[in-house]
């Protein structure tokens, strides 16, 4: 199966009702699993990459490798995202990459630090749903400011200095036409979100609502969505590894936001986690092993075991098979038209 539009699947999960996790790679071996993940709970899913993990893998590796991922499993309908794309030029080269959608995350200048006007992201964004559409390319926006600072990327703080403001998401929908949106709603990311388990002050599910009943027709998606296990952070620590106790997002909580709105999850510290601990294992009760393969295949496993989980726990497992891929055309079509259009004037149930 060629690789899909990302807005069929956040279309075809906003009719099923369920979220379709969004997982970060920058190898082999995170593709493998999240597409083991795929095939094991027949899930329909979203592999991104940021702008790091292009660098990383360099862009050729990394597409070719996804690619690899959908010619091997035609039944997985699986969308290459660009994750936090800074500029109008991450996006486009992603875009003339293959990629099926891009994120334009323009609520940062393209320093990936520095908060962007209001009007500053609307332009940007505006210039990449031009550009993506025109080709069938889904586009993500974002307004508000997430929390944390991941490999140089991010505003820092704890998440609730900009939050998402209802009316500034409403306007920043209609002036930009984006097919989804990440609002900031206290999480950041990273590991250290929260110190305790959060509530209602530092987690605001209650903002996301009411920015959904005000766009009910554009894709809500939850950054920063990792739950941050404590298994995984004792694992780690178990063996020899230092981290801080920390909080991420409860799984019921994104439920909550999938049952309003959310279409897109978010993940990457979780697998991270998952990953690490494996390692670690292995480096600690096999010192005499030096084969990159006895710690990465055990890697791959324990990541493939939270992405399962996730799959099942965001309700896309199982739906894999629902519908038949379209062809990018048809979304150059559908753009053109008007029919793909979500902004909150024109979109119709
Ligand atoms: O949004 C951040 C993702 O976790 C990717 O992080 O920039 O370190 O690859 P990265
Ligand atoms: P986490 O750090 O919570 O996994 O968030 C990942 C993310 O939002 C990638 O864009
Ligand atoms: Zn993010």
């Amino acid at each position: 199966m060629p690789l899909v539009s990302m807005r069929q699947l956040l279309d075809e999960a906003a009719k099923g009702g369920y979220g379709v996790g969004a997982f970060n790679v920058n190898n082999m071996e995170q593709i493998q699993a999240i597409v083991a993940a795929a095939v094991e709970t027949k899930s329909p899913v979203i592999i991104q990459a940021s702008r790091g993990a292009r660098k990383y893998a360099e862009d050729r590796y990394l597409f070719h490798l996804i690619l690899a991922a959908s010619e091997l499993h035609p039944e997985i309908p699986i969308a290459m995202h660009q994750d936090h794309g800074n500029s109008y030029e991450t996006c486009k080269s992603a875009i003339e990459l293959g990629y099926t959608s891009v994120m334009m995350d323009g609520s940062l200048k393209d320093d990936g630090k520095t908060p962007a006007t209001f009007e500053e992201n609307v332009a940007v964004t505006k210039k990449v749903v031009e550009f993506a559409h025109a080709r069938g390319v889904t586009v993500e926006g974002e307004i508000g400011v997430l929390g944390g600072v991941e490999d140089g990327h991010g505003a820092g703080g704890t998440g609730l200095e900009h939050v998402t403001d209802p009316d500034q998401a409403v306007e920043f929908a209609e002036r930009t036409g984006v097919d989804a949106l990440a609002i900031a709603i206290g999480t950041s990311h990273g590991a250290y979100k929260f110190t305790k388990k959060p509530d209602g002050s530092v987690l605001k599910m209650d903002l996301l609502i009411k920015i959904h009943n005000r766009l009910p027709h554009t894709h809500l998606v939850m950054h920063g969505s990792s739950s941050v296990p404590k298994d995984l952070q004792d694992i780690i620590n178990q063996y020899g590894g230092k981290l801080r106790q920390t909080w991420g997002v409860p799984v019921e909580e994104i439920q909550l936001g999938i049952k309003n709105g959310v279409r897109k999850v978010n993940v990457d510290t979780d697998n991270r986690l998952a990953m690490t601990g494996a390692i670690r294992k292995v480096f600690a009760e096999q010192p005499e092993k030096f084969d990159p393969r006895d710690y990465l295949k055990p890697a791959r496993e324990a990541m493939q075991k939270v992405v399962a989980l996730r799959m099942t726990q965001f309700g896309q497992a199982g739906h894999a098979g629902d519908y038949k891929p379209l062809a990018i055309t048809e979304f150059i079509k559908g753009y053109a038209s008007g029919a793909l259009d979500t902004r909150p004037s024109v979109a119709k149930k």
